[in-house]
């Protein structure tokens, strides 16, 4: 088989077979196939597409590319959630103390960010002396002695998505569905569990804009994880405004410990809740929904959620001081409120605007080797629907930038958008998946 016959099958617009793929793997993995032909198929993909056949077979064999964790000897029901990105999404460490405080295992393996704030994992690392380097075998031991535990990707498992993403990222072969489907779910499927819940976006403030693409998404990754024999749903929710009112790295972590406290957000809350019913669903947990709902509010009123927190913070090296006193966590030299212009209600906030201000602040990196200032970020302290007078503080900025804080402010304040009315609330769900 020659790889310039694989690219002009599918520059014609035929679906390739599964050995076409397999050798397509085989050749990146191997380097038998240059960059700049893998370039050429991509694009040829880009503009071609893929049925569902050929996206399960490239998700198998990005899948069979590296190392699979098998977390067998743990347990059958071990869980595991992946975003597509948001903007203030702090969810995931919300979600893993409220399953291990109930008895359900999650492995977590997460990314770092690469875009307006830090990812799940600059988010912990803000927490001081906290580890996300572990090894597959500490990975293991403390998701059997804790129920959960969370480290950065390693490059070991699906390495062909790592080598194909690189591509796509210099290529502008990123936003096309059969590419993002395999590239998420193969790295689900090497990550263990074998309980999948996707949490997808849409909305301005996430990678795809509309519900109707996320919907799409969301349907090939569901069906591919089934092919793949993986328990996969998929929750889509709007990402137009930031979640949260924190956006950043230390004061997200901040607002996660107020919401364990029970301090809960309603945007928070529906969010992280409906994921850990999905989870208890798949897990048998609880026989109604409403049984679910009144164990996860008894677990956060009675403190046992920010138990768990404390102790992964333990596990994994953190200090735990931070759950009683924020001022151990990274603090910015400057912290400047941002007054509202006007009179009237909050009618929406652009979370990209918010997003592109936290990342000139210093939340968030450019290329994967720049830093990243933990204590950078955005506190909203007007939300969606909540009332506003002019002159009123609608956010506060927290940087060491003095250079950038008029800009943002700018930035911020256009973000906001204020109506005379009082705007209907809405569900953030659009649609779950299964
Ligand atoms: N996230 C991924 O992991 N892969 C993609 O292709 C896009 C977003």
């Amino acid at each position: 088989m020659k790889i310039i016959d694989v690219i002009e099958k599918k520059k014609k617009g035929n679906a390739l077979t599964e050995e076409e793929i397999k050798f397509f793997i085989d050749g990146i993995m191997k380097g038998s196939i240059e960059d700049y032909q893998t370039s050429a198929l991509l694009m040829a993909i880009y503009f071609r597409g893929m049925n569902i056949d050929e996206t399960t077979w490239l998700t198998k064999y990005m899948v069979e590319s590296g190392e699979t964790l098998n977390l067998s000897s743990i347990s059958d029901n071990i869980v595991d959630k992946h975003s597509t990105g948001g903007v203030g999404d702090k969810i995931t460490l919300m979600f893993l103390p409220l399953m291990a405080a109930s008895g359900i295992y999650t492995a977590k393996l997460s990314g770092r960010g690469l875009g307006h704030t830090g990812g799940t994992i600059d988010k912990l690392e803000s927490i001081p002396n906290f580890r996300t380097d572990l090894s597959i075998k500490e990975f293991k031991d403390k998701v059997k002695k804790h129920h959960t535990a969370i480290a950065a990707q390693t490059l070991s498992l699906a390495p062909a998505d790592g080598k194909l993403y690189a591509l796509r990222d210099v290529t502008s072969t990123v936003d096309i569905i059969p590419l993002i489907a395999s590239s998420v779910v193969s790295k689900k499927i090497a990550s263990g569990a074998n309980h999948i819940i996707l949490d997808v976006k849409y909305g301005s403030g996430a990678f795809l804009k509309t519900a109707k693409e996320a919907e799409e998404l969301s349907k090939v990754m569901v069906e591919v994880g089934k092919r793949l024999n993986r328990n996969i749903c998929a929750v889509i929710s709007s990402m137009n405004q930031p979640l949260g009112r924190a956006v950043g790295n230390s004061v997200e972590i901040q607002e996660v410990i107020e919401f364990l406290k029970g301090n809960m957000e309603p945007d928070l809350k529906e969010i992280t809740y409906t994921l850990c019913l999905k989870a208890f669903e798949k897990t048998g947990k609880f026989k109604t929904k409403e049984e679910a709902y009144k164990y996860l509010d008894k677990i956060i009123l009675n403190g046992e959620a920010l138990e768990k927190f404390k102790e992964i913070i333990k596990s994994q090296g953190g200090n735990t001081d931070i759950i009683n006193d924020y001022s151990k966590l990274p603090q910015a030299s400057i912290k400047y409120e941002v007054k509202s212009k006007y009179t009237g209600y909050v009618k929406n906030i652009d979370a990209l605007k918010i997003a592109k201000a936290c990342k000139n602040l210093g939340a968030g990196r450019e290329k994967k080797s720049d830093s990243i200032d933990y204590s950078a970020g955005i506190y909203l302290t007007q939300k969606f629907g909540e009332p506003v007078a002019k002159g009123e503080t609608i956010a506060v900025i927290y940087t060491n930038k003095k250079d950038q804080v008029k800009d943002a402010e700018k930035m911020i304040v256009s973000a906001f958008e204020i109506s005379d009315t009082e705007p209907r609330k809405k569900s953030l769900i659009y649609k779950i998946i299964n």
